[in-house]
């Protein structure tokens, strides 16, 4: 079998042009979705990413407000600028670009983000909204990842997911929206002896480890979903995941390419999380006595 090619650029035009729906909409009604982006020191990947956030929120009609700091800035000095920027009713949405300079507390920093505006979903109280399936910002990969899994129709009730990778920032959280949409997950880390007699069992799996041929052709369930996070060189230094896609995709049901499969998502669903923080604070100023 060969499997359906999970399209996640297709997708995520999709979902931006509901967003940029969604934010002419707001914007009409006075209220232009704002969306911070700190960026500390010369990080040239981090650079790129801001530069793609900052140029994706344009696109949807997110007015995006970049602020760009040298690595010499201070601890107290940045958590001023959140403070700043918590009280600021023009942003909606606060992301401070990871990683941070070594000398600053990226934790603290996180927690300093007003939840209601924290659209990485990185907080303790994000993750705790998460864990306990109230309301909140979901963190963006994961999230992504189920857009993508639901795309393939799936009903994930009583299926078998596995996760591999068990990162605050994709495994643990795609572990808790899959138990969230009632499959049964395991979740699977470097620790992990066998890997493959887990994910035989596996009607979904995502893998989210960052390195090279994780899943093998041979470690895939006929038919399966396979969901691949990962984003590494091969030998010949071209981009690939952490699935050998080539032989997976034979034994898969539907499977997600790198790139053009996760990686568009994550983008998409920060605009997501801005627009939400967005409409519920307009619909929390308009219901204001
Ligand atoms: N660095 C790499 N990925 C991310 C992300 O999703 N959010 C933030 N804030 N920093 C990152």
């Amino acid at each position: 079998m060969t499997a359906r090619l999970i399209d996640g650029n297709a997708l995520s035009r999709h979902l931006r042009a509901e967003v940029a729906r969604r934010a002419a909409a707001l914007t009409a009604r006075g209220v232009t979705p704002g969306l911070a982006v700190i960026l500390v020191g010369d990080d040239p990947a981090s650079a790129v990413y801001v530069r793609n956030k900052v140029k994706a929120c344009h696109d949807t009609g997110i007015r995006s407000v970049q602020e760009t700091y040298p690595a010499s800035l201070t601890q107290s000095e940045l958590l001023a600028r959140i403070a700043t920027l918590n009280a600021d009713p023009a942003i909606h949405g606060i992301l401070v670009q990871m990683p941070l300079p070594r000398h600053l507390d990226a934790q603290a920093v996180i927690e300093a983000i007003d939840p209601a505006k924290d659209v990485d979903g990185f907080s303790t109280a994000s993750a705790g909204e998460l864990m306990t399936g109230l309301p909140g910002l979901r963190p963006a990969t994961p999230a992504g990842c189920m857009k993508l899994i639901e795309s393939t129709g799936i009903d994930l009730r009583g299926k078998h997911a596995v996760v591999v990778g068990r990162s605050n920032t994709v495994g643990k959280p795609m572990a808790l929206l899959l138990l969230q949409a009632n499959a049964t997950v395991t979740v699977c880390h470097s620790a992990t002896p066998d890997l493959g007699a887990f994910t035989r069992q596996a009607d979904v799996v995502v893998v989210a480890v960052g390195r090279l041929h994780t899943l093998r052709g041979d470690m895939v369930k006929p038919g399966a979903v396979v969901i691949d996070v990962g984003i590494n060189r091969d030998e010949h230094g071209k981009l690939c995941g952490d699935v050998d896609f080539a032989a997976v995709s034979q034994v898969a049901g539907a499977i997600t390419p790198v790139p053009g499969g996760v990686g568009p998502m994550t983008i998409t669903m920060l605009l997501v999380n801005t627009l939400d923080a967005a409409e519920r604070a307009a619909g929390a100023a308009a219901t204001t006595p």
